[in-house]
């Protein structure tokens, strides 16, 4: 799961994958980062830890780390928030298969729209309750497509 910051969308995102992969027992890693290095080593923001909170769900342990080239080989899905994470990524990739393995994550749940998941970064709570129901919905769809297929 890549935003920008891997303090607001992303660790939210994170979170929630790896709460529904534990409930169904797959073996799965469940990552995230940030196309930036604005906040390496921070926990994610607060609103988004509340966030997580009320659904039920720990982010506050996570740390921000930024994207890196080895993430095309340790991942097989590489998530993007929006459009301009999703352009970051693929600056970076160097063959066919690294490109195939980044979607934005907004493709599972809201197929062929190229939906972007909005930053709530200068947002209030309400905008981080919407990014949470995106990512719940598209995660709800990821693990049910993706992982039961494979
Ligand atoms: P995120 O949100 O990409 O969802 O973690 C942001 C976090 C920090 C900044 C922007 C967006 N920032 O400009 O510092």
């Amino acid at each position: 799961m890549v935003c920008l910051g891997n303090i607001c969308r992303s660790p939210l995102a994170e979170g929630i994958l790896q709460q529904k992969v534990n409930d169904k027992g797959l073996m799965v890693e469940v990552d995230s980062c940030g196309t930036a290095n604005y906040h390496v080593g921070e926990h994610p923001d607060p609103r988004s830890i509340k966030k997580a909170k009320q659904h039920g769900i720990d982010i506050s342990r996570l740390h921000a780390r930024q994207f890196s080239k080895d993430d095309f080989a340790n991942f097989n899905l590489i998530l993007a928030m929006d459009k301009y994470n999703l352009a970051d990524v693929l600056s970076l990739s160097e063959t066919k298969e690294e490109q195939a393995k980044v979607k934005l994550v907004l493709d599972f749940s809201i197929p062929g729209k190229n939906k972007s998941v909005p930053d709530p970064y200068y947002g209030d709570d309400s905008d981080f309750e919407h990014v949470f129901q995106l990512l719940d919905q598209a995660a709800d769809v990821l693990i049910n497509q993706y992982f039961d297929e494979k």
